[in-house]
């Protein structure tokens, strides 16, 4: 049985107990609203003895007229899926319990952060990077578990953790997809029925964008042209950004080489979704 704790006192002490049975520590910190695909994070994370899972609907990381407010809440569901993959404890505190009323130190992470979301939500990665150091310093996990689904973030986290000389191993999951090929976000709950139908562009587009890659397409700018197509082939879907850039550093590669992100943002209805695929420009190609 899981156990579900609010306080930092309560993750320190349970958390040391588990090292000194000799376990190791994986963390997977989420917002909750949980899905398979947070249960693929959980059930990797299993490579350790004691699994922490964080549930916390972060106001810092979310822009004024963003969907703090509104964004899904159910800790009793939550607690039921986090169990049956293999959470050992679960912190889910208040946000007085995480920021002191006084709170004033923040983590910016300034090269990886200039494109793609980070152009788009100001503040964002300021208020994920704050939040990400605060939960490594209350769990001192082994290893954290993050999603590629949200490779901008993860690459940030996993910089800031070198730059700050966390000891802890960031760890990338490859995203979940419902068997249609829409990546699961608890903002898929947002959508209509009618716009999840829209939404089945976005990993369309991206897969054509892939094979293109694949076949030998080195112009940026033609793989962006054929998924803004597709995009807005339906006339539902508004696009917010198509970048195509270097998965190590997250810069713009003009032409395409080594291996690149190709990453989108989109509007479906009131829901912004974000997705992205891996490509290896291989030389030969
Ligand atoms: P949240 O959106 O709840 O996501 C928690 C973790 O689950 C993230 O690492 C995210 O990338 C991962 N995830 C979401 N959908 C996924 C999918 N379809 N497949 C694989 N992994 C998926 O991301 C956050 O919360 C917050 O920004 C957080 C890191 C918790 C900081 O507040």
């Amino acid at each position: 049985m899981a156990e579900v704790v609010t306080t930092k006192l309560e993750v320190r002490r349970a958390v040391e107990a588990a090292r000194a049975a000799g376990k190791s520590i994986g963390f997977v910190p989420t917002m909750g609203a949980l899905h398979a695909g947070h249960q693929t994070l959980l059930q990797r994370a299993a490579e350790n003895g004691f699994v922490v899972l964080s549930i916390f609907v972060n106001p810092t990381q979310f822009g004024p007229s963003e969907d703090f407010l509104s964004y899904p809440r159910n800790l009793e569901a939550d607690r039921s899926l986090a169990e049956q993959a293999g959470a050992h404890l679960i912190f889910a505190p208040a946000a007085e319990e995480v920021y002191a009323e006084t709170h004033s130190t923040w983590v910016e992470e300034e090269a990886m952060t200039e494109g793609l979301c980070g152009a788009r939500r100001p503040g964002h990665f300021r208020g994920v990077a704050t939040v990400c150091l605060k939960f490594f310093n209350i769990v001192r996990p082994d290893r954290a578990y993050f999603g590629l689904k949200d490779y901008q973030q993860f690459k940030v986290v996993q910089r800031t953790v070198r730059d700050l000389d966390l000891q802890l191993e960031v760890i990338g999951v490859a995203t979940h997809r419902e068997a249609d090929g829409l990546a699961m976000s608890s903002r898929n709950a947002y959508l209509s029925a009618e716009a999840r139908q829209w939404a089945l562009a976005i990993p369309r587009a991206l897969q054509q964008a892939r094979e293109i890659v694949e076949r030998g397409e080195r112009s940026p700018r033609t793989v962006t042209d054929l998924i803004r197509a597709e995009l807005v082939a339906e006339g539902k879907l508004k696009v917010e950004y198509i970048e195509i850039v270097d998965a190590e550093t997250l810069e713009l590669v003009v032409p395409l080489v080594g291996q690149v992100l190709i990453a989108v943002a989109v509007y479906c209805g009131d829901a912004r979704l974000i997705d992205n695929v891996l490509v290896e420009c291989r030389p030969e190609a």
